[in-house]
């Protein structure tokens, strides 16, 4: 990026200089400096120009005025503003004028980095926004119904049998249970180990991972919750859309606690889905559930609902449990005690375990119908017949 600076002293340009040639991005920079006070913005290549620092310890009218005359005729450069000027009247009229980031005055390297960065990430999400893979979220109805086991596998379906690459994040900020379904030992790396990046960007990510087969990878929660305070909504957005670049199915594995950044990850979502099991307490919690993300406002057809840990034993049909909770069930697993606690005990995952019951076989049917793929289904399916609609 070219990125230019306008500062108020002799020392401001010194500090603002030594902060960014620190840095090694292949950055251009202009340095001025004001003179009589006077931004003159024009000296400034304004087309080739992405990103303009300015300081300035009050914010003055004439700054405004340059500011707004210069965002209202260029969509380039970005403007961060370096001031103390920031009471909510004061942040206003920069954000009017059009400034895109207000820091601190005199400025400090890591919020002047850290607003530079993502800066750059909405530049080049503007510029190159196709984005390569899809959000796959998974919500528990109520703890134990399987959201984890079933997100968990199916992303070893989508990576083994439909060949995807495929990133499941672990998003319990307390107590993340997901590497113990999927490897044997988990790396080092966590979710704060990204978060606390200035640059994010797809080999941060990736040194932060378990691998779980060579297209599949684990980002674990945060190892203690005092780690997990620090992250942001802000950071997670930033993630996704790093990583939604880079992996063609990310499974996101939502906590029951729905907060803002839980609520980010469901914006964000293409499909969100509800795990629950055939018992009437679950049933409450979906509906429960389903209204709340009505009064969020989350489209149904992005919702879907998986009924899990299905049993001929069962005495409630699909149909009443639909009625029940008043929205069609769109995936259904058998119920397999034993092989599910081998696989969740020895974190291997079930396919890998046993390629052919039918808790392996419902997996790769699921995985094959969100990828619209021709899966080569061995073994047991007349199960699948009957349930998998
Ligand atoms: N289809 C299934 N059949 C039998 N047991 C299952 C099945 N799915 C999940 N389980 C078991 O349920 C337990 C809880 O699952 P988990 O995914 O941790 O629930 P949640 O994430 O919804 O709290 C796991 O230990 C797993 O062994
Ligand atoms: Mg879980």
């Amino acid at each position: 990026m070219k990125i230019g600076a306008i500062a108020s002293s002799p020392e401001a340009l010194a500090k603002i200089k030594d902060i960014l040639e620190k840095n090694l991005n292949e950055d251009q920079f202009v340095f001025l400096e004001r003179r009589n006070d006077e931004l003159e913005i024009d000296r400034i290549d304004l087309f080739s120009t992405n990103v303009l620092i300015i300081d300035s310890e009050t914010v003055s009218k004439a700054d405004l005025k340059a500011i707004s005359s210069c965002t209202k005729e260029h969509s380039n450069p970005a403007i961060i503003y370096a001031t103390n000027h920031t009471h909510e009247a004061g942040l206003l009229e920069l954000m009017r004028a059009g400034v895109m980031e207000v820091i601190s005055y005199p400025v400090i390297s890591s919020e002047l980095l850290e607003a530079i960065e993502r800066l750059r990430l909405r530049r080049y999400i503007a510029s190159t926004y196709r984005p390569r893979g899809k959000i796959l979220s998974f919500i528990s109805a109520k703890g134990g119904a399987g959201a984890t086991f079933i997100a968990g596998n199916l992303g070893y379906s989508l990576a083994v049998d439909c060949k995807q690459k495929v990133l499941f994040i672990d998003l319990h900020m307390q107590f993340g249970d997901a590497a113990f379904y999927l490897v044997e030992t988990a790396g080092s790396g966590t979710l704060t180990d990204v978060i606390s990046q200035t640059g994010l960007d797809s080999t941060v990510v990736a040194s932060a991972t378990t691998p779980v087969t060579d297209n599949y990878f684990l980002l674990q929660a945060p190892d203690s919750p005092d780690k997990a305070v620090g992250i942001k909504p802000q950071h997670i957005d930033n993630l996704l859309t790093v990583v939604i670049q880079d992996y063609d199915y990310v499974i996101v594995d939502l906590p029951r606690e729905i907060d803002a950044i839980t609520m980010k990850v469901l914006d964000r979502s293409d499909k969100i889905y509800i795990v629950f099991q055939p018992v009437i307490s679950y049933l409450r919690a979906v509906t429960k559930v389903l209204n709340l993300f009505n009064l969020l406002g989350y489209e149904s057809k992005k919702i879907e609902t998986i009924l899990n840990r299905m049993d001929k034993g069962v005495v409630i049909s699909v149909e009443k449990m639909e009625d029940a909770i008043q929205k069609a069930i769109d995936w259904v697993f058998p119920n397999d005690f034993i092989n599910a606690t081998e696989s969740v005990n020895t974190g291997i995952p079930i396919e890998k375990m046993r390629p052919h019951i039918p808790l392996s076989n419902a997996f790769k049917a699921m995985a094959g119908q969100i990828t619209e793929l021709e899966i080569d289904i061995k073994g047991h399916t007349s199960w699948m017949q009957k349930w998998f609609k």
